[in-house]
């Protein structure tokens, strides 16, 4: 694995941008997986300031989202359906027909994940796939004790999850499920790169990336992948043994 450490969460952002900018123009036709939350907001910001100087276009490009809350609207304001609306599709070219999320308001969930998950697979699969962490080392929301053989399901998230990403649910807390692509279909991208900034992700990044390869952490099993690269502010990175440049 590599890892790049950034003075500031904008240099995470605008690394990330470029990776994915460089990866569309060599080839327009990638598939993408990409998250959401607050870590990639800039990388957002920065691929649609690309697009405007005209250095961008995604118009050929096919987009999967990691995951999606269940239970809630479709246009709810903390659907990621509509996270990705607001931060980049409104201001992008992307074609509506190459973007794809799971159906928050199915009446079949096991059915929309073994659906999602074949369109996945049809394509081939990512090119690239773009990780946030979470505090308890979760990606997607593949929680901790999810394994390698994990494919896209419904996980029931933790309570510390359900507790972060409290903000705009009337509940104080974000839903009980979600649906959330699996490790192998994130191990099935050919370039992995996992984003992580603030202090509040320093413990996870260091279990991540010094702790025991194992699913009680599913991002360290990240370290098997052959083409991954962490990238980190220096709070981010702030809790690791090894030197960090
Ligand atoms: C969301 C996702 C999650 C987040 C993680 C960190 O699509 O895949 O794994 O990346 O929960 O969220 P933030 O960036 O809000 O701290």
């Amino acid at each position: 694995m590599e890892l790049h450490v950034h003075d500031s969460h904008e240099g995470v952002s605008r690394t990330a941008a470029e990776t994915v900018s460089d990866t569309v123009s060599e080839n327009p036709g990638a598939n993408l997986l990409l998250p959401t939350g607050s870590t990639p907001r800039g990388m957002y910001r920065e691929l649609v300031r690309l697009y405007r100087e005209g250095g961008l276009s995604l118009s050929d490009t096919t987009i999967f989202n990691l995951d999606e809350y269940l239970g809630i609207p479709r246009d709810h304001p903390e659907s990621y359906r509509r996270y990705m609306q607001e931060n980049l599709y409104r201001h992008v070219d992307a074609d509506p027909a190459r973007t794809h999320i799971p159906d928050a308001e199915t009446p079949a969930p096991e059915e929309e994940c073994l659906r999602y998950d074949a369109a996945i697979k049809e394509t081939g699969g990512a090119d690239l796939c773009v990780l946030g962490i979470g505090r308890n080392g979760h990606i997607g929301f593949n929680e901790p004790g999810s394994p390698f053989s994990s494919r896209t399901r419904v996980m029931g998230l933790a309570e510390s999850t359900r507790r972060a990403n409290a903000e705009g649910f009337d509940a104080g807390a974000a839903p009980e499920q979600a649906i959330t692509v699996g490790m192998q279909t994130i191990f099935e991208s050919r370039k992995v790169l996992l984003l992580a900034s603030g202090p509040e992700k320093a413990e996870a990044v260091a279990a991540a990336v010094e702790g025991e390869v194992s699913p009680q952490t599913p991002a360290s099993m990240l370290r098997e992948h052959p083409d991954v690269t962490f990238l980190l502010d220096r709070e981010a990175a702030s809790a690791l043994r090894r030197e960090v440049a």
